[in-house]
């Protein structure tokens, strides 16, 4: 179980719960080809950004295994919404959960990522008490990987063409990290 003591502050953000008044800046990038290039959905709608506006409102928790939470990440100074970070409980048994990150173009490259990811990754072993987090992405997602990597995941397998990205078969990387590693990150 993981009920975030939200608004959680890093040294410049805030992750927080989404609100309704999200839409316009949710959909800013949602709606963006590039951000949605190496993802599993095409460029969204207002219409679809708002169903997934609504889904993340009335999920702010996690409580059981395949449940997921979407963080808005805000930026503190500007209020300003640069992107979101999720995390998934993959499984009770195994210990296991998975983490993802979107951000706007126009605020990736300052690190907002890596710094909010951090976050997810202390809910997750900290707070959910999981054993290992993975992070997967399609192998082109050079930024992905990178960001991974920085974050002290260890590359443990690269499937080739297992996915259909965009009609395209793609090969998949998948990350991970374990508690006792987390532990011992310097
Ligand atoms: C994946 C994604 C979140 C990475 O965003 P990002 O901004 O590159 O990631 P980070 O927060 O780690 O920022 C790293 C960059 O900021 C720079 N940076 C600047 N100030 C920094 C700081 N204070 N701390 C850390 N990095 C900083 C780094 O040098 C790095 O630049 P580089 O990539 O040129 O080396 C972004 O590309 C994205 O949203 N893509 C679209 C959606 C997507 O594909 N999501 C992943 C699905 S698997």
């Amino acid at each position: 179980m993981l009920e975030p003591d939200y608004p959680i502050r890093t040294a410049r953000l805030v992750l927080r719960t989404f609100t309704e008044s999200d839409l316009d800046a949710l959909h800013a990038y949602q709606s963006l080809p590039e951000v949605a290039r190496f993802l599993l959905w095409e460029a969204m709608t207002r219409e679809q950004a708002a169903r997934s506006l609504k889904h993340r409102v009335e999920h702010p928790t996690i409580e059981k295994e395949g449940d997921g939470v979407v963080f808005a990440v805000e930026h503190r100074e500007t209020g300003e919404l640069v992107g979101e970070v999720n995390l998934g409980w993959l499984s009770a048994e195994h210990g296991s959960g998975e983490l993802g990150f979107i951000f706007d173009p126009r605020h990736h490259g300052h690190g907002y990522a890596r710094e909010a990811a951090t976050e997810v990754l202390r809910m997750g072993f900290e707070q959910l008490g999981l054993h290992r987090i993975i992070g997967r992405a399609d192998a082109r997602n050079t930024a992905s990987g990178k960001l991974m990597e920085r974050l002290g995941m260890r590359k443990e397998a690269h499937f080739v063409k297992n996915e259909l990205v965009k009609g395209e078969w793609a090969d998949e990387v998948v990350y991970a990290m374990l508690a006792q590693e987390w532990q011992a990150r310097p």
